[in-house]
């Protein structure tokens, strides 16, 4: 997409491109630099001026507008609320955002958007949120992730699109292909969980799988160890495989510790490339409870110096800051853990979605 002709352009003027390969474009696609990208996500952070008299709410459907692009989105928190002419703050956390005050909030959009940080490409960082085409409130979009996605790439490929669509698939399933990504420190009780939670959405007759750590570490990724390069690539190769899986149709439930929130950006990216749901868990508990519980004894060796880079003990662990559910496995059950993810995953996965 991003291969232009000969010829300086400057910013604002109007340019066309030829594409040597046909690929699928749609108006309101966004084109980049194949190494200076802008980010794709369905989830940022972003201060929001709300300008109507009917508040904002958490959770309720509205539809974005960012550049070329419009998407359906809905506010699943607001962190802050911040008086707009002196910037303090009134509330932490809310439910609602009143005409003239400024929200630091999260948003989702149903499916991906390629965005800026505003700070740094204003066009692409800045979007107004519309309800029944009214425009409601401003915002600019702070905080997100650059990921380097350029790995080696072969050369003269191209990808065949297939002749079923995600919707035929959907439609014969009852459900939408998607990745639910989990992430954790060892022992915390994501296979415990992926596993429940794969016997509940297969007893709903929806079809799923578990991309679990040890598992694949035993074939596709047996040549890869835990310096941090081989979890990179870990990381990378499930990512891909989760995809194709969720582009099959499948419900995929993934179960590493993927220490590194870049690379679970990065796992995000490729699904929603894909056009595939992505909803990130964060199966948390502290550490001294996993090491207390130490289901391999993996804690003690570590601790005794017979394993190295042991994520908790001399590897980092980056905590998710934003996952979209949060699981205490310290606190919940096994059962009260896959009823939270259940809850809101559920709705994500409906076939009928008019996007599709
Ligand atoms: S990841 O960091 O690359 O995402 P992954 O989830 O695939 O890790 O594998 C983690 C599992 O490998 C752990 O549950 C544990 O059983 C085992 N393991 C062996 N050595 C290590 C290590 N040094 N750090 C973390 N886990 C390890």
């Amino acid at each position: 997409m991003e291969r232009a002709g000969d010829g300086v352009a400057i910013a604002g003027d109007s340019i066309g491109i030829t594409l040597s390969e046909q690929i699928f474009i749609e108006r309101g696609y966004v084109a980049s630099h194949e190494t200076d990208t802008p980010i794709e996500t369905n989830r940022f952070h972003a201060d929001l001026f709300w300008i109507v008299r009917e508040p904002l709410r958490v959770g309720r459907p509205y539809n974005l507008r960012l550049a070329t692009q419009e998407v359906k989105c809905q506010i699943p928190s607001i962190e802050q609320v911040m008086n707009s002419s002196t910037l303090e703050t009134k509330i932490d956390k809310h439910e609602q955002l009143e005409r003239n005050d400024v929200g630091r909030l999260m948003i989702e959009t149903r499916g991906p958007l390629v965005i800026d940080n505003h700070d740094r490409i204003p066009n692409l960082g800045r979007f107004v949120i519309v309800d029944d085409d009214e425009i409601c409130g401003g915002g600019t979009i702070f905080g997100g992730v650059y990921t380097d996605r350029s790995v080696a790439k072969s050369q003269n490929i191209f990808w065949s699109e297939g002749k079923i669509t995600a919707g035929e698939r959907a439609l014969r399933s009852g459900h939408r292909g998607a990745v639910v990504w989990f992430t954790g420190l060892s022992g915390a009780g994501k296979s415990t969980i992926a596993q429940a939670l794969e016997r509940e959405l297969f007893n709903r007759a929806m079809q799923t799988y578990v991309l679990d750590g040890d598992n694949v570490r035993h074939g596709l990724n047996a040549n890869l160890g835990f310096a941090p390069e081989d979890r990179v690539e870990n990381i990378r190769r499930v990512s891909e495989v989760a995809r194709l899986m969720a582009d099959a149709g499948a419900v995929v439930i993934t179960a590493f510790i993927s220490p590194y929130r870049m690379d679970r950006r990065r796992a995000r990216e490729i699904a929603l490339e894909g056009n595939v749901e992505f909803t990130e868990v964060f199966v948390d508990a502290p550490l001294d409870v996993c090491e207390t519980r130490d289901p391999k004894n993996l804690y003690k060796k570590a601790r005794a110096g017979e394993i190295r880079e042991f994520t908790g003990i001399d590897a980092p662990y980056e905590a998710p800051e934003d996952a979209e559910i949060v699981v205490h496995t310290d606190r919940q059950s096994v059962d009260e853990s896959v009823a939270t993810i259940l809850e809101q995953l559920l709705p994500r996965l409906k076939a009928d979605e008019p996007d599709d």
